[in-house]
């Protein structure tokens, strides 16, 4: 982040505009309205402008700027044409401390004065550090389309009850539900359509019934798919953004974790190969505690919780404590992996079945069927693959797979790190020992996997594949 986001309070504040054009007007115009007391200095000052400082009681020099225009002042903007004068007062500024804006200048700032949506006492800013700014313009459009005008009269409400709701609901979480609760009843729509007297009675009947909000507890089992953020369903958002508390996996990425609600408990819960840093029955046990604290608690993991996820596990201690949950489907590694590696599961011509499985070792062994394993005609998915690559790739073969059977390994699948390596049956192993491979992994083994040559669309760059493929 190259910028920290902050709302500043300029209500009194003497604030410095130097500059008299458009650009300056515009800067004004929003100082002004955040009820800061303008002083503005520059050889000639638009008209505008100079009514704006007249109605607001402002000052106005009409000179060239000086150092003492910034003796007792709370902030600075420079919006002059002058690159000299926009240098000077940036440095000046900077020296005694004070916050300073270069319109169109970010190397000159020290503040940056963002795109706004304005639904007052609700606004939402939007910067792109001043890398571009008609991107922040295109995204403020979305935005104005989404929130609707009367959006601050909601907030405005809400607002005059804060007080109350806080004396009558004392406690934090039962005040937490209470607010949630109201939020996504009918309330929200009575203010939008305009009946403010519907929507205040409606607040004080549930207030009265306050006393029968029964704090109860509930798990989100929610997958937060293979990696990039964008395959999060519009469900799993919603749920972490409610949740009180989220336990989440290695698996599951920063820029994962950074959608989830910013005040959230959030608790680490492992787990890399072979070092689980909780263990299973431990995690359980701390999804029945939490709920029966009665908060939303989000069990949050990569992929899909159903697959090779120990999902079940965890909803059958929860079944047993009748504690309610619910289930949310993330897109699995398999289905991730192969549709950004550009490799179609099944296809009409070569495959026309898919199967997931653990290449998982148990005790140095994998325990599966090889021989129908093996057969043509499908495509397979070993889960956990890699360290039993060597042994996967010998015992399909002899198993009566042929050894020219294409393979591919997808690294880190669907994120920018994403890298594939195609090859044989035969040549794999070597492949991958030549090969710096970092985890998680996948290994997609049939037909389907040669089609990846025509069809790869994601870090198309990304690829290593052994010669005689
Ligand atoms: C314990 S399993 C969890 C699977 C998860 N529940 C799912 O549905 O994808 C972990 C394995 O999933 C695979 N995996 C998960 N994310 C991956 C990714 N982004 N790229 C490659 N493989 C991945 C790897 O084989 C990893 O060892």
């Amino acid at each position: 982040m190259e910028f920290l986001p902050i709302f500043l309070n300029v209500r009194s504040q003497n604030c410095v505009v130097v500059g008299g054009g458009e650009v300056a007007y515009r800067k004004a115009v929003l100082l002004d309205r955040a009820g800061a007391r303008l002083r503005v200095v520059a050889p000639k000052i638009c008209e505008p402008l100079e009514k704006l400082v007249l109605a607001g009681a402002g000052e106005m020099h009409i000179r060239a700027f000086k150092e003492s225009d910034l003796d007792g002042v709370f902030l600075v903007v420079a919006a002059t044409d002058d690159e000299t004068v926009n240098q000077q007062v940036s440095e000046l500024a900077k020296n005694r401390g004070l916050p300073v804006n270069v319109v169109d200048k970010p190397e000159l700032c020290s503040f940056i004065v963002p795109s706004i949506v304005d639904r007052s006492p609700v606004v939402i800013a939007i910067s792109s550090g001043g890398t571009s700014p008609i991107l922040t313009r295109q995204l403020k459009e979305k935005i104005e389309a989404l929130i609707p005008a009367t959006y601050g009269r909601l907030a405005m409400l809400l607002g005059k009850f804060r007080g109350r709701v806080k004396s009558v609901v004392t406690d934090f979480t039962s005040r937490t539900r209470f607010w949630e609760k109201l939020l996504s009843g009918p309330m929200p729509g009575m203010v939008l359509a305009g009946d403010e007297v519907a929507a205040w009675r409606y607040i004080e009947k549930q207030l009265g019934e306050s006393d029968q909000l029964a704090v109860q507890g509930e798990v989100f089992l929610v997958g937060a798919g293979p990696g990039d953020p964008d395959l999060l369903t519009i469900k799993a958002l919603r749920l972490m953004y409610e949740a009180d508390v989220v336990l989440y996996d290695r698996l599951v990425s920063k820029e994962i974790m950074l959608k989830v609600r910013p005040d959230a408990e959030k608790i680490h819960v492992g787990k890399a190969r072979a070092n689980h840093s909780v263990p299973q029955e431990q995690i359980n046990e701390m999804l029945v505690r939490l709920a029966k604290e009665g908060k939303k608690v989000l069990r949050l993991k990569g992929g899909d919780p159903f697959i090779f996820g120990r999902g079940g596990e965890e909803i059958d201690r929860l079944a047993q404590e009748k504690i309610p949950f619910q289930v949310v489907p993330g897109i699995t590694a398999a289905s991730g992996c192969a549709a950004y590696a550009g490799i179609p599961l099944t296809h009409r011509d070569c495959s026309q079945s898919v199967r997931f499985v653990t290449g998982h070792l148990k005790d140095g062994s994998i325990d599966l069927d090889w021989d129908s394993l093996a057969k043509e005609h499908q495509t397979i998915v070993f889960y956990m693959g890699l360290v039993g690559l060597e042994k996967i790739c010998e015992s399909l073969i002899s198993h009566g797979a042929e050894p020219d059977l294409p393979i591919a390994l997808v690294q880190q699948g669907t994120t920018e790190t994403q890298l594939v390596l195609r090859g044989t049956l035969a040549t794999m192993p070597a492949l991958v020992l030549a090969n710096e491979v970092k985890a998680p992994t996948i290994i997609i083994v049939g037909r389907v996997v040669a089609l990846q040559s025509k069809y790869a669309w994601f870090r198309k760059e990304a690829l290593l594949e052994d010669s005689a493929d």
